[in-house]
Order: structure tokens, then C-alpha cells, then sequence
């Protein structure tokens, strides 16, 4: 399609880079810090990677969460086989060896399972009386030996401050995902709509992509959540069920959306769900902090809000001769600003939405809505905002003429150009 491949020199230097670097980058320091912390008082293993399998090998944990919202339970997010598991316990490390009890958990497999064998569930757990655990394992049986079971840490037992307004969670980054130059001006624009943070779900991607992972990670803009679930079940590629053989849909994309909304539940005021190739593009507002301000305002019951998904075609390109984007050349992948055709809606088709939500007004969620939440829906109307959905067309039969002119994107060309630049220069000099 539309990929520029002049990249002498950015994939040179990054070829090389790439082999210089440790594999480790992709560990986030913060995530690093929470597998070497302290060690759990009862001595069982911290978990090695973001999915571990339990011995029944149904069963496979991603996190803990303490959960304020509803009383003294403890939501630990885990894959399991629909029909096979049927009880599991959990096992609080509290401050003694000798206080530990097995109690039983209660299991809700989230609803949109897609036909496929394996699903999230929320493996929920009530705390015991004058236990502050730390730790919580999780087993099949009632009458493991605590020490020998992994060790999940409770995450979101201290709330604490707001250090971000608006963090973007991208479901699963897989197949060798190499759009360089897009994902940069993404992440450059969510920046000036005004997120501070970007969780990536890392299955897989180039070289060059891992080097402006990591770029971004140290930056701080984002954080890289390894996610190698092809490792434990047969992942599809589809999210219906094609009777296939596969275990679990679109990489478990549902099963990091939820936990990407629990490990921000306190650290951001809103979260965004969308995809690598979208953007919520406001048009009565410039920033997504001033839209949601007035929508808030407006709906004060509402904490998830829903935009209409649009399609513009990379196959359809414009040239917006704009200055200073030369060396953009170099950089393999799409240019956001050469597409400024979107695709009509089909009619008597289901048009799908993306959501921004408050994280605490979410219990489970899907990718286009939410499953159990404590707060009303409402969809925000196409003059308010929409997606920017670049990809290959949906509907490749239509016209030039049949598509709709929307040039909102350019009208960030100014800052769009400054700040892809900057990252540009910024990203070439760095030692390496
Ligand atoms: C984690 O540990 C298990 C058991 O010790 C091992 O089989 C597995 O390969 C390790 N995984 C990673 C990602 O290191
Ligand atoms: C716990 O692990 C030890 C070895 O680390 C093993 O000898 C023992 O049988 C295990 N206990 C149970 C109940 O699995
Ligand atoms: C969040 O937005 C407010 C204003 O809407 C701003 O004052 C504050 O600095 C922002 N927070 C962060 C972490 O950027
Ligand atoms: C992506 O997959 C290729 C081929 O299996 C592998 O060599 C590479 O290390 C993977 N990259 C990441 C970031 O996982
Ligand atoms: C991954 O993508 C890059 C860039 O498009 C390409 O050079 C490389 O050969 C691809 N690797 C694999 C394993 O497909
Ligand atoms: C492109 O912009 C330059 C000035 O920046 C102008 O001279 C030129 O005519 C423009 N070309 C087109 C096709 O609009
Ligand atoms: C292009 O970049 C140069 C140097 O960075 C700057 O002086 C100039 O104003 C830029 N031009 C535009 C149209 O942004
Ligand atoms: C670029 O943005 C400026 C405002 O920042 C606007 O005046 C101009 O029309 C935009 N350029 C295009 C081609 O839309």
C-alpha cells in the first residue's frame, strides 16, 4: 500500500541498534521493579511474565486488583476454559505464614466470549477479616501448600493522585506490526488532544518499532505490557470463533482492554480504548480535555462515552503540500496526513463505536462497549467527534467521489509537524 521504503538510514541505524540493545527493553522499568520487589511473606514465586498458567493448564492469571468499589473483594483477571474450570481458591499472604486461609472464589466469565474456548473472567475473592494481604495466589484446590503456588501482587490497594489525565490503551500490538510513521504521528497527536500515557500490549512488531518503543518508554509516554499469549494458547486472528481449532480471539485482545483499564483505574481520570490506527478526533473542541469537560457537564450520569468509527482509505491519497515533513521519507510507514477521505457509513450495517471511559465507572468491558459498568452510556454524536480509523478500505468498490472530504486532521498540521520532528530528531541522535 502506501509504504515509503527510502529508509536507508533510519533502518540502518536501527538494525543495528536493534542488535547492540538487550532484548530486555520491553520490560518497562516499573514492571521490572514489581517482579525483582520484595519478595511475598509466604515465599511463593512472583509471577515471570503478564500471563502465568496455573498446573491445571485452564487457568491462566494475568492480575490482581483490589477493587474499592464494592466492599472487601479482591478481582483477579484471568483467562480460563469456559467448561473446565469450575472452582478455584484463592490464598491470601497475610502478615503471617501462619495466616492463611483458602477461600473459595467466585468466577464470571465475561459475556462476549465469541464462541471461542477460552474467555476473561473475573476470579473474584473476598478478603479475610485483618488481612491486608499483599499477595494472593490462586489454585484449584483447597489444600495447596502456599509456598509452592506463584504470587500475584494486589495492585490498587493505595488509590493515591490522578497522574494522568487521559491514558490510551491499545489492545495488542501483534504480526509484526512495522507502521512506524504512523504510530509516531499517533502518539504525537494523542499527545496534543492531551494524553499523557499509552499502554501497549506487545505481542509483536519490527525492529524498528521495538526502537521506538523504547524511545517512548524511556520518554515516559508509554508503557510496553509484554504480551506473548501465543505461548500459552492457540490465539486466533479472527474475534468470532471459526470453529478452528484456536483457543482464544484476536490475541486476547478483551483480556488486556480490562486489564488496561484496572491498572489505570486510579492513575488516570479517563481511558481511551481504541486501536493503533485510531484517533478520536474532536471538531467542536481542540483538545479531548475541553470535550469532555463539556461533556461531562452535559451528562454528568454518563461514564462511558461511545464515538462513531470511520474508515479513511489508504488507498485513497491527497497531498496537503505541507513543509518541513521531507525527512519523513526515511521513516517506513503510512502519513497520517495524506488521507483525508472517509468512508460513508454502509446502511443496514452495524457501525462500530470506540469509548473513552472513567476506569471506575467500569466493571467489565468490551471492545466496542461496555459489558458492567455503574454509569450510563451515551454515544456521542458525529458533529461532537469521531474516529479516525486509517486503514485499507472497507468498502474498496466506492469512488473517490463517493467519499466524504474531512480534512480535520489537517488542521493540526502545525503542531502534528513540530512535534513528529522534534521526536524525529530527537530519536536519531540518541546514543545507542
Ligand atoms: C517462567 O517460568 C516458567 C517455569 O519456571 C518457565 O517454564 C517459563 O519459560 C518462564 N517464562 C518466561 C517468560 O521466562
Ligand atoms: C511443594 O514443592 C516441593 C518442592 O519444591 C515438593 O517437594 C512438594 O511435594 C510440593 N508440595 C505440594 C503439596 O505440591
Ligand atoms: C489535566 O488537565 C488539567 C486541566 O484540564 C491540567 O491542569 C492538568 O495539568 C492535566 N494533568 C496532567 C497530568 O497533565
Ligand atoms: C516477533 O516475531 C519474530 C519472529 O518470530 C521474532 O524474531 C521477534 O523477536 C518478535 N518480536 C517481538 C517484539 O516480540
Ligand atoms: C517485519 O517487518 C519489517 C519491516 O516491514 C521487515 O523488514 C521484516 O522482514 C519483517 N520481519 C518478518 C519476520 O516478517
Ligand atoms: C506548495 O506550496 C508552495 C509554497 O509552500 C507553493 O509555492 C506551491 O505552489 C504549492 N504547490 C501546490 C501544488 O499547491
Ligand atoms: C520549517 O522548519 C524550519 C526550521 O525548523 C522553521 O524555521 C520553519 O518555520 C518551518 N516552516 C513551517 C511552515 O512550519
Ligand atoms: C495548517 O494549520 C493551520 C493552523 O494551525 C491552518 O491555518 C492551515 O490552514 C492548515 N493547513 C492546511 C493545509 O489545512
Amino acid at each position: 500500500m502506501c509504504h515509503v521504503r527510502k529508509s536507508h538510514l533510519f533502518g540502518g541505524i536501527c538494525l543495528i541498534a536493534c542488535f547492540i540493545l538487550s532484548f530486555n527493553f520491553y520490560w518497562p522499568r516499573r514492571y521490572q521493579l514489581t517482579r525483582l520487589g520484595s519478595p511475598p511473606i509466604c515465599g511463593g514465586q512472583v509471577p515471570n511474565d503478564t500471563i502465568t498458567p496455573l498446573n491445571d493448564q485452564r487457568t491462566f492469571i494475568i492480575s490482581a486488583y483490589k477493587d474499592n468499589r464494592e466492599g472487601n473483594i479482591i478481582r483477579i483477571l484471568g483467562i480460563v476454559h469456559h467448561k473446565e474450570v469450575k472452582e478455584l481458591y484463592c490464598y491470601f499472604c497475610c502478615n503471617s505464614n501462619t495466616n492463611v486461609y483458602p477461600t473459595r472464589a467466585g468466577i464470571d466469565i465475561h459475556q462476549d466470549r465469541f464462541g471461542f474456548p477460552y474467555g476473561l473472567a473475573d476470579i473474584i475473592c473476598t478478603e479475610p477479616p485483618d488481612c491486608r494481604a499483599e499477595f494472593v495466589s490462586v489454585h484449584w484446590s483447597p489444600s495447596e501448600v502456599v509456598h509452592n503456588l506463584t504470587s500475584f501482587r494486589i495492585r490498587n490497594r493505595d488509590p493515591g493522585q490522578f497522574t494522568a489525565n487521559f491514558t490510551v490503551c491499545f489492545s495488542a500490538m501483534y504480526r509484526n506490526y512495522s507502521n512506524v510513521l504512523q504510530f509516531i504521528q499517533t502518539i504525537e497527536m494523542y499527545n496534543i488532544l492531551g494524553a499523557q500515557k499509552v499502554m501497549v500490549y506487545l505481542n509483536n512488531c519490527s525492529r524498528q518499532m521495538e526502537e521506538v518503543l523504547r524511545y517512548y518508554t524511556e520518554e515516559g509516554t508509554v508503557e510496553v505490557i509484554p504480551w506473548h499469549i501465543q505461548q500459552y494458547l492457540k490465539v486466533s486472528h479472527n474475534w468470532q470463533y471459526p470453529n478452528d481449532g484456536t483457543e482464544i480471539g484476536y490475541y486476547g485482545q478483551l483480556s488486556a482492554l480490562n486489564d488496561c483499564i484496572y491498572r489505570n483505574m486510579y492513575s488516570s481520570k479517563f481511558v481511551v480504548l481504541n486501536d493503533q490506527d485510531e484517533i478520536i478526533l474532536p471538531f467542536k473542541h481542540r483538545t479531548w480535555d475541553t470535550m469532555m469537560e463539556s461533556l461531562q457537564r452535559e451528562n454528568p450520569n454518563v461514564g462511558i462515552f461511545l464515538f462513531e468509527n470511520h474508515v479513511f482509505p489508504q488507498t485513497v491519497v491527497s497531498d496537503g503540500n505541507f513543509t518541513n515533513t521531507s525527512t519523513w521519507n526515511r521513516v517506513p510507514g503510512s502519513n497520517l496526513l495524506q488521507y483525508i477521505h472517509r468512508e460513508p457509513d454502509r446502511p443496514n450495517y452495524f457501525n462500530i463505536r470506540k469509548m473513552i471511559v472513567d476506569p471506575r465507572a467500569v466493571i467489565q468491558t468490551s471492545v466496542h462497549s461496555t459489558l458492567k459498568q455503574y454509569k450510563n452510556s451515551k454515544y456521542v454524536p458525529l458533529e461532537t467527534a469521531l474516529v479516525h480509523h486509517c486503514r485499507g478500505p472497507l468498502q474498496p468498490q466506492l469512488p473517490r467521489e463517493a467519499l466524504i472530504e474531512d480534512k480535520t486532521i489537517w488542521s493540526y498540521n502545525g503542531s502534528l509537524i513540530l512535534k513528529v520532528n522534534q521526536m524525529l530528531k530527537q530519536f536519531s541522535e540518541k546514543p545507542r
